[in-house]
């Protein structure tokens, strides 16, 4: 059988574009032996050509500009691989205006105008890839893109987070984990967009929007990070059942209404998600039909997301179809409307608290008048020492009991900091 040839141009040539490049490249024979495609890398192009880069553009491949790759007949497809939302925006409309396939790994772009980008595809009959985008799940997408009874969604976006956590979690610092994290490409370029969940967020929307049909504006999903845990709420965790994550989640409730939140959370060690461990993300999905789906795979880094790009390149050269979802008639008939209060759920509260006589009988007096029942306390600390911790796990209640409980307790100037984090249960258990 003949090998089918395509084109490719890759836009950026940081961690994922250089990775992609040296898999084309350095794999070119073992990829035509197993699915008879050559990809050929024409033409590459970068913001600065002149910046110090951990890998040089391969000599002859550097296009002067985006109009130099439109013109280039040779060139099928455009791999956008610079992240950011422009030109990356316009370089991805252009192509598929001069009638370029596209495969882009950038969520912040897919969360910003996914919509768009994928109306201009199918309207020019172009194929649109964007599993790099998501790469620790991109493996579950199609059947995610194809269900039609999901529930819940809950993921591990974010590697570098995941890694920090579970470097934490082994008694490294907070700053030595994010430095080795960056140090082996996981991170993105500002790591705040990693460790503050805004990372997570846009792959949430890309996420939400497969299975749900709808695309949430990623600035609007309440968000919050990772930087207010310390290595004592992971021991605590651990302690009462549960390991804490970073967790994206989105959830269908009755009459059009769809919750979704990127924050720290407790999941259930017995729980897939509890065990993803490093730069490796992990999704479970709970769907009306088929029950509770799970799967963890490496989710940042230059190689496993040239995997994910891969995958796409492949799934181009079979003519298989766009997953990205147009907009439901369910949410054109009655809109699906974002929900940012969660359903009562019980809630981790950890206080650093005076060490004086009756400071804990007041904090869950508090508590207790807030109707708040407690399922756990735990504290500890040297007998002489000026503050302890003290760690409160509460049954089912509404969020907006615990944070007026904790107000209270905070104005009594007996504690002087609060960690709050969510529990996260497999929705089949609730
Ligand atoms: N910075 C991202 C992460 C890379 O840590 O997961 C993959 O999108």
């Amino acid at each position: 059988m003949d090998s089918k040839d395509f084109g490719v141009a890759i836009l950026g040539f940081g961690t994922v574009g250089s990775g992609v490049y040296e898999l084309l490249h350095g794999a070119a024979l073992p990829i035509e032996a197993k699915y008879a495609v050559r990809f050929h890398v024409y033409k590459i192009l970068v913001r600065r050509p002149g910046a110090i880069r951990a890998k040089p553009v391969p000599p002859g491949l550097l296009a002067k500009g985006i109009s130099e790759i439109l013109a280039d007949p040779r060139v099928d497809v455009i791999i956008e691989v610079m992240g950011g939302e422009s030109p990356a925006r316009e370089h991805i409309l252009e192509s598929l205006k001069a009638g370029k396939h596209v495969i882009t790994a950038n969520k912040k772009l897919l969360g910003a105008c996914g919509d768009t980008i994928a109306e201009q595809a199918r309207a020019a009959g172009r194929f649109l890839g964007f599993s790099g985008a998501i790469t620790g799940c991109h493996q579950l997408c199609p059947s995610i893109a194809r269900s039609v009874m999901i529930r819940s969604l809950m993921g591990i976006f974010n590697g570098t987070s995941n890694y920090i956590l579970t470097r934490m979690e082994a008694g490294q610092s907070f700053a030595d984990a994010l430095a080795e994290a960056q140090r082996r490409g996981y991170a993105e370029a500002d790591p705040t967009e990693d460790v503050d969940g805004i990372d997570s967020r846009n792959k949430l929307a890309i996420m939400t929007k497969l299975a749900f049909g709808k695309l949430l504006d990623p600035r609007e999903i309440p968000t919050t990070g990772i930087r207010q845990l310390s290595a004592t709420d992971m021991t605590f965790a651990r302690e009462l059942g549960f390991a804490i994550k970073l967790l994206a989640v989105s959830r269908m409730l009755e009459g059009q209404r769809l919750y979704a939140s990127v924050r720290a959370s407790l999941v259930p060690l017995e729980d897939p998600l509890a065990g993803v461990q490093g730069a490796h993300n992990g999704i479970q999905i709970y769907d009306a039909l088929r029950g509770a789906q799970a799967m963890l795979a490496p989710g940042a880094g230059s190689q496993p997301t040239a995997m994910a790009v891969f995958h796409d390149l492949i799934s181009l050269a079979r003519g298989e179809p766009n997953l990205w979802p147009p907009p439901t008639t369910r949410d054109r008939a009655e809109p699906i409307h974002l929900v940012k209060v969660p359903s009562p759920g019980e809630y981790y509260v950890r206080m650093n608290a005076k060490n004086h006589p009756g400071v804990l009988a007041a904090i869950t007096r508090i508590f207790a008048q807030g109707q708040i029942n407690l399922a756990n306390v735990l504290q500890k600390g040297a007998a002489g020492a000026a503050t302890i911790p003290v760690v409160l796990l509460s049954g089912p209640v509404e969020e907006a009991a615990i944070n007026t409980a904790v107000k209270k307790i905070q104005a009594t100037g007996d504690v002087d900091s609060c960690v709050l984090a969510r529990v996260e249960r497999l929705q089949e258990r609730n």
